[in-house]
Formats: C-alpha cells, sequence, structure tokens
C-alpha cells in the first residue's frame, strides 16, 4: 500500500467491483449514441418527436395521463409539492425526516416556496400508516419515497401504501410517489408500475439509477397537474431548448436495464448474504427489498477504509469507493446492485469475502 493509496483510487482500479453498471463516464453517452441517426431532430423548448414519444411511453408505464421529461428530479418534486399546495390553498407537506427534500436539496422547498414540512416517523424506519393518521395537522400533500434511500431502501407492504392512499383520498390530501428507484421496487411487491402509481395523485421516477441513464426525472400525474407542471418547469429554467442527449440516453438504457430489474433484486439479496456472513458486518435490510441496501461496520472509518483498500489491492474485487461515518465507532456504505455483479468469477467473489472475512476478525486481535 502507498501514502497515495485511497478507499475511491484503489476502488476505481480493481478489476471488478460489486455494485452499479460501470464507470460514469463518457462511454456511457457514446454507447447510447452509437447507433443513432443524425438526421434526427432535436427537441425544442419541451415539443417535438424525441421527447414528445418518451414522455408518451412513460406516461403508458406509469399510467397516468401525461409525463413531463425533467432535468432533475430535484426540479421536478419541488414543483410537484408546489402545485399541490397552491391547489389546497395551503404551504404545507409531509414527509419521512430523511427525505431527499429534506437533507440534500438545500431547502428548495422552504427557500423557494415558502412551503411548510411536517416530517413523520423516526430516521430508522418507513412512514407507517398510524403516523400518518396521527399527524394532528392538515396539510396539501404527503410524499412517500419507496424505496426509503437513507435506510438501506426499505419499504412499507403493499397493505400499508393502499390503506395510506384511501386515508389521503378520504381526508383530501395529494399523495405523492418519490419513486426514483420504482422500477426497483417492482420485484418486490409483484406489481407493475401503473399498479402502484393507481395509489398516487403525482410520481416522480429517476433516469439514471437502476436505468442507468446520464441524468433526468420523469413526472407524471393527470393532465391538470402536468400542465402546471411544464409551466413550473420554464420558471425554473428546467425548459432547456433541447434535452435530447438525456433523453435518448434514458430511451436507451431503460430499454436494455428495465427488465432486469428482478435480476438486480436477487443480485442484491446474495450479495448481503455474503456480507452478512462476515464477521461483524450487517446490513439494511437484512434481506434487501429492492437492488439496493446499506453496508453496516463497527469500525471506525479509518479503520475501515484500511481494511476496505487492502480487499481491493489483494482480490482484485471492489467493495466501495465511498464509506460513510456514522459515528466514532461505526461507518457504512450504500451498495446499489447493477450489472457489473454478474461479470465477477464466482471463485474471486468467496475469495475476496473470505479475505475480507479474515482482516475482519484481525480487528479483533
Ligand atoms: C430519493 C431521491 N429523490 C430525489 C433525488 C434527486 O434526483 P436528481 O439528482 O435527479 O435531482 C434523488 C437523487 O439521488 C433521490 O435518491
Amino acid at each position: 500500500m502507498t501514502e497515495s493509496s485511497t478507499l475511491s483510487n484503489t476502488y476505481n482500479e480493481t478489476k471488478y467491483q460489486l455494485t452499479t453498471h460501470g464507470k460514469r463516464n463518457i462511454q456511457v453517452l457514446k454507447e447510447a449514441f452509437r447507433k443513432m441517426e443524425g438526421d434526427l431532430d432535436s427537441d425544442i423548448y419541451g415539443k417535438g418527436k424525441v421527447i414528445e414519444e418518451f414522455q408518451e411511453k412513460m406516461a403508458a408505464l406509469l399510467g397516468k395521463d401525461q409525463a413531463v421529461f425533467f432535468p432533475s428530479g430535484t426540479m421536478a418534486e419541488q414543483i410537484a409539492l408546489r402545485i399541490w399546495c397552491d391547489d389546497k390553498g395551503l404551504q404545507k407537506v409531509a414527509y419521512h425526516p430523511l427525505s431527499h427534500l429534506e437533507i440534500h436539496e438545500e431547502d428548495g422547498l422552504k427557500e423557494l416556496h415558502k412551503i411548510e414540512t411536517v416530517l413523520l416517523a423516526d430516521k430508522s424506519r418507513v412512514i407507517e400508516l398510524e403516523d400518518v393518521e396521527g399527524m394532528g395537522e392538515d396539510i396539501a400533500c404527503l410524499l412517500l419515497e419507496l424505496p426509503q434511500r437513507e435506510i438501506g431502501g426499505q419499504l412499507p407492504s403493499y397493505e400499508t401504501l393502499e390503506r395510506i392512499s384511501k386515508y389521503c383520498s378520504d381526508k383530501g390530501i395529494k399523495l405523492h410517489l418519490e419513486g426514483a428507484r420504482l422500477l426497483e421496487v417492482l420485484p418486490y411487491y409483484q406489481k407493475s408500475a401503473a399498479e402502484i402509481c393507481t395509489l398516487f395523485d403525482s410520481v416522480y421516477i429517476s433516469l439514471y439509477k437502476g436505468i442507468g441513464g446520464i441524468a433526468g426525472a420523469i413526472l407524471a400525474g393527470d393532465r391538470h397537474f402536468t400542465e402546471k407542471s411544464k409551466v413550473w418547469k420554464r420558471r425554473y429554467g428546467g425548459d432547456l431548448i433541447s434535452l435530447y442527449p438525456y433523453i435518448l440516453s434514458a430511451d436507451y438504457y431503460y430499454e436494455m436495464r428495465s427488465h432486469k430489474m428482478q435480476q438486480y433484486y436477487e443480485d442484491a439479496q446474495e450479495l448481503a448474504s455474503h456480507f452478512n456472513a462476515v464477521h461483524t458486518i450487517t446490513t439494511v435490510p437484512s434481506i434487501p427489498v429492492s437492488n439496493m441496501f446499506h453496508v453496516h461496520f463497527p469500525y471506525s472509518l479509518v479503520q475501515m477504509e484500511k481494511v476496505l483498500i487492502e480487499v481491493h489491492l489483494q482480490t482484485g474485487i471492489g467493495i466501495t469507493g465511498n464509506l460513510k461515518e456514522i459515528d466514532s465507532n461505526s461507518c457504512y456504505f450504500e451498495a446499489s446492485l447493477g450489472d457489473l455483479y454478474r461479470k465477477i468469477p464466482k471463485d474471486s467473489l468467496a475469495n475476496a469475502f473470505e479475505y475480507l472475512d479474515d482482516r475482519m476478525k484481525s480487528l479483533l486481535n
């Protein structure tokens, strides 16, 4: 190990990696455009065949009247919540304390729209019907994130979703689906995207997570909602003159990967079982319910970086390039399964986990 060996550079130099579809490099765009015809017209300010056909395809997938392409999920969801608040004349919404809107968007919802937020459930679990019933405040919209990313991608039961949906509809509360990874949870629920979306008034999906496009999001709902969302997209500067690099690559990777979500889900379960068999390592959830989970280590970030760098250098298998500290005695990383997992020879995988197990045991001494 040299002085300059860091977790991320040793990870990047491994022959095989456990998670993701591969590097986010220029090749991702080049591959998507390899067979594209050069005379295909670009979309212009939200109009044209390229954007309209893709939006129609996504509306059909989600079983909604209309779908609108957005450059980011951050933009799409702030807008969705603003529309529902304006409709009800009440600037208040509820969501999970670890929602992307609450912790990753520099308070865009509050700063730009003056929308108040009610945080439901505690940080370690998903929102249940009782949290919604016990809220004690009127709100315009409830946002549910499926799967709940910051707690390893946990999910409520389908019955809970149905009951929350009915409760919201009875109380005049709009229900929005933060479905960045919606396709990734379909194998667990054994439902189609459209079936799940019937429980929600509006839905967002990401085009660069399990699908693996460059960037972009879809926001879908009834026509009244999506027409308003287009006005807000223009106000936000999200109506780029041409979005086709994002749309065509999203479509390309959607076609390549949307039918592989069952594979990623099964691979996540297998990989989690390998981690759980290693001394002191645990995953959250212990049995994944989507293609993602968190891997927890009861040691400091510095100690674990050292161990994982050794695993990378000695076995050629990349575990992670990105560990996050929880406190001085524990850390974790997020695992999202994609195309790379099945490229790893089984004996190399077994060897890496044996090595990791040995190293974890040696930490006790
Ligand atoms: C659950 C969830 N919501 C929203 C977003 C925001 O997506 P974007 O990067 O397209 O703004 C993300 C991105 O990581 C996410 O994981």
